[in-house]
């Protein structure tokens, strides 16, 4: 492709682009569907946009998910990707950075503990953890729905499973916070929470070795496969990367699908009958659309290329990085009918949110949980929810890899106290 016979690409990264992508989106699908941009970083990688590009990025094995593919090559030498926490060992040596045989070796062994049935199992607790926090702010008639909900919601969930006993699961409240407010890139008060929340959950595998529980901590300590065990280091990279890969994600999750629904009355309503009818078949369909619609993962997901390669009609060299853009993918209108519309009954809904292939998101169960139990009970509990602020006043969290709202205030007719 030509640049010069197409108008100017869209700016990246700029406050408005987090606001709303979409549209440089729809530029980048149709005119640079493979497109080579600067990161704000300096880093020059490519950005893959549309669908069927995409699926088969996140497929080839021929890109790697270790960074050392881009910085031994890279003349800036290492910590330049902007991966959060690139430099800090030992925890990095996680899912999202390896390749076979490891990664299918670590897999293995987390899927006999992190299992279905195991989500399946904890789906009360997440009930109880959603309607506390409710049971929060449900008298006042107003709230920050991020702060006091959707924020708070994942991390004492992963807390609970893992074995965090209650009486620290502030202390993670606040490391998370951390990085959350400050994009979780290796710098100051970040690297000194992912230290914190390091020496915490060593600690806690050595305690839950010498007196295991029902926990997930006890359970990957636990788990074997042909023999084999997953070290001490290797237990704690993995509880981080559980707490790290599901923790923004879900906040932007719950955030993200329930401004979505608040901005299409029709379908929040449609949503909200349904439930009243005891109908959840629509809040599971739903959930997968708000996925699809505003994903919390949003621009990108990392490779780096092993060799030099094909991709889109366009040539990609050895150790160049590779983002896969889930948010633009998902809404290419060469694979979904009317793509910019929310259609929570949208049928034939296989959208990369979550992925494809052998990274293809380990918690994607616990999320749908999270996801539907909270929008559900929010639904319920408080039926006239309405946004309190001017969607243009709105302010967006966007990175190279989340997107999702930093505030959320609503407002809704005070939930009349129960007697206990
Ligand atoms: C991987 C999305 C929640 C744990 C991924 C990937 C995506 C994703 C896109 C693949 C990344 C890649 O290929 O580079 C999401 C979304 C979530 C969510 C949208 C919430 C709505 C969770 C939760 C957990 C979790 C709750 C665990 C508690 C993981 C892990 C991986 C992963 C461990 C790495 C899997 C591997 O490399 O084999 N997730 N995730 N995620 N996710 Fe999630």
């Amino acid at each position: 492709m030509h640049q010069n016979d197409t108008p100017a690409a869209p700016d990246l990264f700029t406050w408005e682009f987090a606001a709303d992508p979409y549209p440089a989106y729809a530029w980048l699908r149709e005119h640079s569907p493979v497109h080579r941009t600067t990161l704000p970083s300096g880093v020059e990688a490519w950005l893959v946009t549309r669908y069927a590009d995409a699926r088969q990025a996140l497929a080839d094995q021929r890109l790697s998910k270790n960074p050392v593919h881009h910085s031994e090559r890279s003349a800036h030498g290492k910590g330049k990707t902007g991966i959060p926490g690139e430099r800090s060992a030992n925890l990095m040596t996680h899912l999202l950075n390896i390749d076979p045989p490891d990664h299918t070796r670590l897999r293995r062994l987390v899927s006999k503990a992190f299992t279905p049935r195991r989500v399946a199992e904890f789906a009360p607790r997440v009930q109880e953890l959603t309607d506390r926090l409710i049971d929060g702010f449900a008298g006042q008639g107003e709230a920050d729905l991020i702060h006091e909900f959707a924020f708070p919601l994942p991390i004492y969930a992963i807390c609970d499973m893992l074995g965090v006993p209650p009486e620290d699961q502030d202390d993670f409240r606040d490391w998370a916070g951390m990085m959350i407010r400050h994009g979780g890139g290796p710098r100051g008060g970040v690297a000194r929470s992912v230290k914190k929340m390091r020496g915490y959950l060593a600690e806690l595998i050595h305690r839950k070795r010498n007196d295991p529980g029902e926990d997930l901590i006890s359970g990957l300590i636990r788990a074997s496969d042909h023999g084999e065990h997953l070290t001490e280091n290797e237990a704690a990279a993995m509880a981080f990367i559980l707490l790290f890969a599901g923790f923004e994600t879900t906040v932007n999750l719950i955030g993200n699908g329930t401004y979505a629904l608040l901005r299409n009355p029709d379908q929040r309503e449609r949503l909200q009958n349904a439930l009243a009818e005891g109908d959840g078949s629509l809040l599971a369909t739903g959930v997968e659309e708000l996925l699809r619609y505003d994903g919390p993962v949003e621009l990108a997901t990392w490779r780096f290329a092993t060799e030099s390669l094909t991709l889109g009609g366009q040539r990609i060299a050895e150790g160049d990085p590779v983002l896969v853009v889930l948010a633009a993918a998902d809404r290419d209108p060469a694979r979904f009918a009317d793509p910019d519309t929310l259609d929570l009954a949208r049928r034939d809904n296989q959208h990369l949110g979550y992925g494809h292939g052998i990274h293809y998101c380990l918690g994607a169960p616990l999320a749908r949980l999270e996801g539907q139990t909270a929008l559900a009970t929010l639904l319920r509990r408080l039926p006239d929810l309405r946004l309190a602020a001017d969607p243009d006043d709105l302010r967006w969290r966007g990175g190279l890899i989340m997107r999702g709202l930093r505030t959320l205030p609503v407002e809704f007719t005070p939930e009349a106290p129960t007697a206990v």
